[in-house]
């Protein structure tokens, strides 16, 4: 009657086919999108690289609210005998020129989309 051969064949196939997402991006996984190169040659972030990978959005939160609450603005860290205030566009976006090719290329990809530019004003070249 049926032709369990077939069906199997078919079956796999299927299977295949649902999950070809799955498997064909498995060999990326945990990866992250190639992001522009920070400007003016800068090799070190404000924190180690590692780490700002995994929670430059709670850094930005504590500089937002030391700054919000307690008018402190004063300088957060010294990248390379350079001092650095505690501030988005001044800073953050003083060696990552572009909203786009740095900060939008990775939220794109985790499907993420902060607020922050609502009321920030990205640099120029993008939004
Ligand atoms: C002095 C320049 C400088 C400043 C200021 C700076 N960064 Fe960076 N950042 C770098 C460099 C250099 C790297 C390493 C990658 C590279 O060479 O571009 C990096 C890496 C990163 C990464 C990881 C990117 C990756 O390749 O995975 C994130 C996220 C990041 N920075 C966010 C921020 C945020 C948010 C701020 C502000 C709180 C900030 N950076 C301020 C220079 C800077
Ligand atoms: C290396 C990839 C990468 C880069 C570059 C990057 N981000 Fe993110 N960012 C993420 C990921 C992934 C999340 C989501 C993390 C989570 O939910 O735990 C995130 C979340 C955030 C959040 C919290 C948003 C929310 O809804 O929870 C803020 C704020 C943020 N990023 C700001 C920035 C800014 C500003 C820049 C550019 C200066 C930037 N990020 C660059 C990967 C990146
Ligand atoms: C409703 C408008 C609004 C939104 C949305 C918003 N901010 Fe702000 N933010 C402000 C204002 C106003 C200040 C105070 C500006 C000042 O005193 O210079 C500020 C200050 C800051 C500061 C410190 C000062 C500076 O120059 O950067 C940081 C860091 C910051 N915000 C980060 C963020 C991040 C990250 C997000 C997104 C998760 C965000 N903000 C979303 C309005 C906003």
């Amino acid at each position: 009657m049926y032709d369990s051969g077939k069906i199997l064949t078919g079956l796999a196939i299927f299977v295949l086919f649902v999950t070809f997402p799955i498997w064909y991006n498995h060999g990326d996984a945990g990866a992250v999108p190639k992001v522009e190169k920070a400007a003016n040659n800068a090799t070190q972030c404000v924190r180690p690289v590692d780490e700002m990978r995994s929670e430059h959005m709670q850094l930005l939160n504590e500089w937002r609210d030391d700054v919000l609450r307690t008018g402190d603005r004063s300088f957060a860290v010294e990248v390379d005998g350079k001092k650095y205030q505690k501030s988005l566009m001044n800073t953050c976006m003083k060696c990552h020129t572009s909203k786009k090719k740095f900060c939008d290329e990775c939220h794109d990809y985790a499907s993420v989309s902060p607020y922050c530019w609502d009321c920030h004003v990205a640099p120029e070249d993008m939004n």
